[in-house]
């Protein structure tokens, strides 16, 4: 059949235009819009590029690794995620808090969800290593009430920059992990050790692709968060350490001045220290996630 006037030949201009065509426009189906829209994106990046076919091997092979470094332990598209800032963004696209809120930031990927619960006062850190800190906080809402019974998960870096389940032979299993709950004025209390800044782990496919490019792997020395009480949306976030020199060039783009705190000596010259947070909740809204 000889194709009508506007029929397209597959070509550097008409690529995308000509994928896009074989999509159906349906009012109530994004897929194909978004599917249109990465698609012209890749093109673009394409014919700015202009790689060889081995160039292209290179890259799909690149992809083929993540997957396969990725498991139930280990969630290698979850780094590329953070580290090209893409988390971030989509954090910072869906933020609607409040400005006297706390803000969400990554999670990243050594949460556990399998934390111990522990009574309030506990001392999360199983094996004594490392300087030691009284963590002190609260969880209110907008208007400054308690929230009583909201769960606190904390998880963190050892003094060496490393997480238990890093290190599985070397530390304890939860060192430096426990899930809390507020009580009735809605503070909670635990102790820890200071947490060391670490470079992201480059020992998978994502780490070494961007060391090999220069890319800076610093994290900031900080605390793991995530907040629940029902009725509230969830936070994720961390506490960042004001010591730390490298807080300006985070990894994964998640130090927001609200998240910024000093650690106290607790006494002239003392090597244990004192760290008060606080954390704002929102009330979830009608059919959002919490
Ligand atoms: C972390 O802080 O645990 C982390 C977050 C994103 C990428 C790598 C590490
Ligand atoms: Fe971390």
């Amino acid at each position: 059949m000889t194709p009508g006037p506007t029929a397209l030949h597959f070509s550097e201009a008409t690529s995308h235009d000509m994928f896009a065509q074989r999509l159906p426009h349906s009012k109530d189906d994004s897929l194909p819009q978004i599917l249109a829209a990465a698609v012209t994106h890749l093109h673009a990046l394409i014919r700015e590029l202009r790689p060889t076919q081995a160039d292209w091997r290179k890259a799909i092979e690149f992809l083929t690794d993540v997957g396969h470094a990725s498991d139930e332990r280990r969630q290698e598209w979850v780094l590329l995620s953070d580290l090209l800032g893409v988390s971030a963004l989509v954090e910072e696209i869906n933020s609607r808090r409040p400005k006297a809120a706390t803000p969400n930031t990554v999670r990243g990927p050594f949460f556990r969800a399998d934390v111990p619960q522990l009574a309030l006062g506990s001392n999360i850190s199983l094996d004594g290593i490392g300087e030691t800190v009284d963590v002190s906080g609260r969880v209110q809402d907008l208007d400054g009430d308690p929230i009583a019974n909201a769960e606190i998960i904390t998880w963190q870096a050892n003094a060496q920059g490393f997480y238990e389940n890093q290190q599985p032979d070397l530390q304890p299993e939860f060192n430096l992990r426990g899930s809390f709950r507020t009580n009735t004025d809605g503070h909670f209390h635990y102790r820890t050790i200071k947490p060391c800044g670490y470079g992201v782990p480059d020992d998978g496919p994502v780490g070494k692709l961007l060391r090999q490019a220069g890319y800076p792997l610093r994290r900031p020395a900080h605390l793991h968060f995530i907040i629940k009480a029902p009725g509230f949306e969830t936070i994720t976030t961390h506490i960042y350490d004001s010591s730390d020199p490298h807080l300006a060039e985070d990894a994964i783009f998640s130090v927001k001045p609200d998240l910024v705190r000093s650690f106290e000596r607790q006494g002239e010259g003392a090597t244990t220290w004192r760290l008060d947070v606080a954390f704002v909740m929102v009330r979830a809204r009608q059919g959002a996630d919490t």
